[in-house]
Formats: structure tokens, C-alpha cells, sequence
């Protein structure tokens, strides 16, 4: 029997958790997925897992040597990029394929008041001169940005605390993790008196219900653009690359090997 296929999973995503677990089932191929770290309590797969980065381009280049992996799937969230640079220029200096496995971005309804813009500074300026009722969840990593605009109230939703804590005069911590429902979504945005939402155009359903509630309570939405993907194949369905990564593993058993 011909060695399984050897996928390293970037990971950090729900995406990426539901695809090592549909790939535990699969003996052709021997996933790995790897976390950055970043998150206290990270939800863990039943599967082989890394965490930790790798040291740019270069350690992760040598990681994949080390492990002799087969294919590398980037299933980090679209706003991981400087990760997601590093896979492309890791994968391309010692040949090893990419795929990209993510969300479709949303697009707007009719109803949705968008605002789309490249970055978190730009969002802060977007938010105008005058105090706002602002709900943000953008990451902890990107908060610092608002910083620059301090004369507005913001409700700040986040997994774990922004570290060191911000300087904004007039700020509360909801400490979450989601999915919310729609119906929470709104009774939040309801209770804390929201002008304005700040968020991030993930993609997907698991985040989506804080902008259908936007929409239903027509409130403003200042959406970040997510960054432009790379030339690897990209796939939104657990199916499509489940079914891409097993024909790779046949298509590998079926070729010679150690000429
Ligand atoms: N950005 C977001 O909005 C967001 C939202 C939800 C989840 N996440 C997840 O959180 C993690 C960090 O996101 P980020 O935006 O800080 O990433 P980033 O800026 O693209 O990456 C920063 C560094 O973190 C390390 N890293 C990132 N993802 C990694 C992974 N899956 N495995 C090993 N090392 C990883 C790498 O360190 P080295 O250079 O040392 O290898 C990378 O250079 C990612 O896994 C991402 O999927 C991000």
C-alpha cells in the first residue's frame, strides 16, 4: 500500500476544523492542521494538530520539508494574509501545491447600507467626526486602529482581550465567541442603542447574522474588503475539495514513485 497523501491544513477557521475531520475519514490521506496560537482556548481537532507559527517563508518552507507534505490547503481566514503570503512563497520554493480553501466574501442586499473600505485606519476615518454608538468586531488585532478615533462609544466584541489593553476613553468588552443568532444579533444592537456596525467581510454563514440584523434595524454597515486572493485554486465547498484533495492522493498512488 502506497503511503497516504500528506496535507498540511492552515487552519484558525471554522472551514478548516470541518475539513480535517471530514479527512480523519479518508485512509488515503494523512492531514495535518496547524494553528497560529493566537486564540487562549483554541477549539481542537480530533485530528493531528501544530500550533505556533513557523518562522516566515523560510521555517515554513522547511517544515513542509521535514514533514514531507504532499499539498498544502490554506483554509486560514481571508484576512489572515501575511499567512496566507507566506504558504504561496513557501509552497513555491520547494514545489509543493496550493490550494485555497475559504469563503465567498457576501455581497450586498437590498436594504444593506455598506460602506466598503480597504483597511481598519480607513474604517476609523469613515466613522466621521461626530460621537457614534459604534459596534466593532474586527479582530482584537486591528482595534488599535480606532484608537486614532477616540470621540465615539464603542461596543467591542472579541474572543479573547486586546492585549495591551486600548486607550479609547469609552469603550465595553463583550467577550464572545460565536455563532450569534440573528434574533441575538439584534436584540444586542437593539439594547446598546448601535449607530453604526465595523466589521469585516469574512464571508460565509457563521458570522452573517449581525449583518442581516444591520439590515433589518437599518443600521450602517463599515464593511473591510477582504484582501485580494492568490493564483491558487480557490474552493468555498467542504465537498468540491474534499473530493479535489482525495483524487490528488489516487492520482499520487497511481504515479511510479523514487525514480
Ligand atoms: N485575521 C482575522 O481576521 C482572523 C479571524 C479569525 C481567525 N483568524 C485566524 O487566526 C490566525 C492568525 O491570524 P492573523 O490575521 O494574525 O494571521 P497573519 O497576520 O496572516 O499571520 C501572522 C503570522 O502568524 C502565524 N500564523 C498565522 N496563521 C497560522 C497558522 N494557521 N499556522 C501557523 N502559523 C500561523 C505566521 O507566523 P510565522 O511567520 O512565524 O509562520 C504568520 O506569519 C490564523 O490562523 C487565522 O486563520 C484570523
Amino acid at each position: 500500500m502506497t503511503d497516504p497523501l500528506r496535507v498540511l491544513i492552515l487552519g484558525g477557521t471554522a472551514q478548516a476544523r470541518m475539513l480535517i475531520e471530514r479527512l480523519a475519514r479518508e485512509p488515503a490521506v494523512a492531514p495535518i492542521l496547524s494553528l497560529a496560537g493566537r486564540t487562549k482556548n483554541p477549539l481542537l481537532p480530533a485530528g493531528a494538530y501544530r500550533i505556533g507559527g513557523f518562522g516566515g517563508v523560510a521555517g515554513l518552507a522547511a517544515w513542509l520539508r521535514a514533514g514531507a507534505i504532499d499539498l498544502v490547503i490554506d483554509a486560514t481566514h481571508p484576512f489572515a494574509e501575511q499567512m496566507s503570503a507566506h504558504a504561496e512563497a513557501a509552497c513555491r520554493e520547494v514545489a509543493v501545491p496550493l490550494a485555497l480553501f475559504t469563503r465567498q466574501p457576501w455581497t450586498p442586499r437590498e436594504g444593506d447600507r455598506w460602506n466598503e473600505v480597504a483597511t481598519a485606519q480607513a474604517a476609523a476615518s469613515a466613522l466621521g467626526p461626530l460621537p457614534r454608538r459604534v459596534f466593532l468586531t474586527v479582530g482584537r488585532l486591528q482595534l488599535p486602529a480606532f484608537e486614532e478615533a477616540p470621540q465615539h462609544h464603542y461596543l467591542i466584541r472579541s474572543i479573547d482581550a486586546p492585549e495591551p489593553a486600548l486607550t479609547l476613553p469609552a469603550y465595553r468588552l463583550l467577550l464572545a465567541r460565536g455563532p450569534f443568532s440573528l434574533e441575538e444579533e439584534m436584540r444586542l444592537m437593539q439594547t446598546e442603542k448601535i449607530d453604526v456596525l465595523v466589521t469585516k467581510n469574512s464571508g460565509g454563514e457563521a458570522t452573517y447574522a449581525k449583518i442581516e440584523a444591520a439590515r433589518r434595524l437599518a443600521i450602517p454597515v463599515i464593511l473591510m474588503r477582504p484582501p485580494a486572493s492568490t493564483k491558487a485554486p480557490v474552493f468555498y465547498d467542504l465537498d468540491a475539495i474534499c473530493t479535489f484533495i482525495v483524487e490528488a492522493a489516487h492520482q499520487r498512488a497511481s504515479e511510479p514513485r523514487g525514480v
